[in-house]
C-alpha cells in the first residue's frame, strides 16, 4: 500500500470532490442508532461501511463497563503505561488475551497502527530484512522504514517470489516475513499455512497484522493464523480492538523475548499514552463477550457474508477474491467510484468508497463491511442498491 502519493490524487481527486459537493469522504454522523447512522445531508443510512463485524460498538455491555470505567478512574490516565498509565483494566485485557492465545505474552498498544508500526520498527534492525506482501497495512511499510532494515516486497500473495527473496536475502540476520492475515481492501487471506512453511524452511520470522480477523476468523476467532491452524507458527500477531472488539486499541500477541524488547524499547508504546480506562474496559467487556457468544456471532457473520457476496456475484459484481466479510464491489474509476458511493447514500446506504492511493489507481471499489448484526432486510436492501447503482452506472 503506498506510504506516500503522489499530490495529484489530493488535488484532482479528494480537494475537486469537495468543491463539486459530492464527496463522500468525512460524513459528519450526528447520532448511531445501531445499524443506521444519521448523516447530514442523507438522513438515516444502513451503515455497511464499518469494520465492526460482530456488532459490538453498539452493546449494552460495552457501554456500561465503559460507564463504569469512568466513574473508578476518570476519562484518562496520568501518563504512558511505562509511567503511571497501567491500570488494572489494562492489565486484565492483557492476561485475557494471553489465555486466550495459549499463553503467549500479551501488550496492549495504544492502537493498532502503532502496534504494527512499533513491532516492526523495534524487531528488525539495519542488519536484517523486511519482506512485505505489496498489499500489507500502511503502519507495516511505516515500521519497516523506520527499522532501517532493507525492505523487500513481493507481489499480493505471490509464494514464488516471496520464495524467492528469502533466498536472495541468505546473508542477514534476521528474515522477518510481514502480512496482513485478511486484507483490509481485498477481503481475501495470505495463506498462512505455506508462508509459516516458508518460514521454517528459511529460517525466517513471521509478523501478521490480524487487525481485520481477530474475534472473527478462525475455530477460535484468533484470526487466518487460527484458521489455517498455524497460528502458535506465527511469531507476532498483531491486532486491534478498534474493529471486531467494538473498542479503541492495538495488541501483540508474541513471544517472551520479544515481549520485552517491546514492552520497554517501542517509543510507540512506551512514549504514547495507553486506551483511556473506559476504552480499556469496553475492551475487556469484548474480550468476555467473544468468550460466551463468538462462536454464535461468527456463524450468524458467515451466514450474511454468504448470503451477500452470493447475490451480488449473481448480479454481476466483480467481489475479487473476497472469502471473508469484507466484500469489495469493484468499480474502477476513482471518480466513479465516488459518484457511485454519493448516489447510494441518497439511497439510504452507506458503503465505504475505496480509491487511490488506498487502493492501485483505476481500480476504486465499494468496500462493504458485513456483521452479524445486519438483518435479512438490511442485506435485502444493500444487494438491491448496490445492484441498482450498478446499472445506472455500469460497472
Ligand atoms: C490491516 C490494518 N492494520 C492496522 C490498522 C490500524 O488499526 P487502528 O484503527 O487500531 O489504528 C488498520 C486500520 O484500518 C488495518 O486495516
Amino acid at each position: 500500500m503506498a506510504l506516500k502519493a503522489d499530490l495529484s490524487a489530493l488535488k484532482d481527486g479528494y480537494l475537486r470532490w469537495e468543491k463539486e459537493g459530492n464527496s463522500p469522504f468525512f460524513p459528519v454522523v450526528q447520532s448511531n442508532q445501531g445499524n443506521t447512522v444519521t448523516v447530514e445531508p442523507h438522513g438515516d443510512l444502513i451503515m455497511f461501511g464499518s469494520c465492526d463485524y460482530l456488532g459490538l460498538s453498539q452493546h449494552p455491555v460495552l457501554k456500561r463497563a465503559a460507564i463504569e470505567a469512568i466513574e473508578q478512574f476518570g476519562t484518562n490516565t496520568y501518563a504512558s503505561q511505562l509511567i503511571c498509565g497501567h491500570t488494572r483494566i489494562h492489565r486484565s485485557v492483557e492476561d485475557r488475551l494471553s489465555g486466550m492465545s495459549d499463553g503467549r505474552a500479551a501488550i496492549m498498544f495504544p492502537s493498532g497502527m502503532s502496534a504494527s508500526q512499533g513491532v516492526v520498527a523495534t524487531i528488525a534492525s539495519s542488519e536484517d530484512v523486511v519482506i512485505n506482501d505489496r498489499l500489507a497495512h500502511s503502519s507495516l511499510f511505516m515500521g519497516s522504514r523506520l527499522s532501517g532494515a532493507e525492505v523487500r516486497t513481493f507481489p499480493h500473495n505471490s509464494m514464488k517470489r516471496l520464495e524467492t527473496v528469502l533466498r536472495e536475502s541468505a546473508g542477514k540476520r534476521r528474515r522477518i516475513i510481514v502480512v496482513d492475515g485478511l486484507y483490509s481492501a481485498d477481503g481475501d487471506y495470505a495463506p498462512l499455512d505455506r508462508i509459516t512453511e516458508l518460514a521454517a524452511a528459511y529460517d525466517a520470522l513471521t509478523v501478521v497484522d490480524e487487525a481485520h480477523s481477530f474475534g472473527s476468523v478462525g475455530p477460535n476467532g484468533l484470526g487466518v493464523a487460527d484458521h489455517f491452524g498455524v497460528f502458535d507458527k506465527v511469531d507476532v500477531v498483531i491486532g486491534t480492538m478498534s474493529k471486531t472488539l467494538g473498542s479503541i486499541g492495538g495488541f501483540v500477541l508474541t513471544h517472551d523475548w520479544f515481549e520485552r524488547e517491546l514492552r520497554y524499547m517501542s517509543p510507540s508504546y512506551t512514549s504514547s499514552r495507553g486506551s483511556a480506562p473506559a476504552v480499556a474496559a469496553a475492551t475487556l467487556a469484548a474480550l468476555d463477550l467473544l468468550d460466551a457468544e463468538g462462536d454464535r456471532l461468527r456463524r450468524r457473520l458467515v451466514e450474511n457474508t454468504e448470503s451477500v457476496t452470493a447475490r451480488l456475484r449473481e448480479a454481476g459484481c466483480d467481489l475479487l477474491n473476497t472469502r471473508s466479510h469484507i466484500v469489495p464491489v469493484l468499480v474502477g474509476s476513482e471518480d466513479k467510484t465516488v459518484a457511485v458511493a454519493h448516489w447510494l447514500r441518497g439511497r439510504g446506504v452507506m458503503v465505504a468508497p475505496f480509491v487511490y492511493p488506498h487502493v492501485p489507481a483505476g481500480s476504486g471499489r465499494l468496500r462493504v463491511g458485513v456483521s452479524s448484526r445486519h438483518t435479512p432486510e438490511e442485506c435485502e436492501q444493500l444487494v438491491a442498491s448496490v445492484t441498482a447503482a450498478k446499472k445506472e452506472f455500469d460497472f
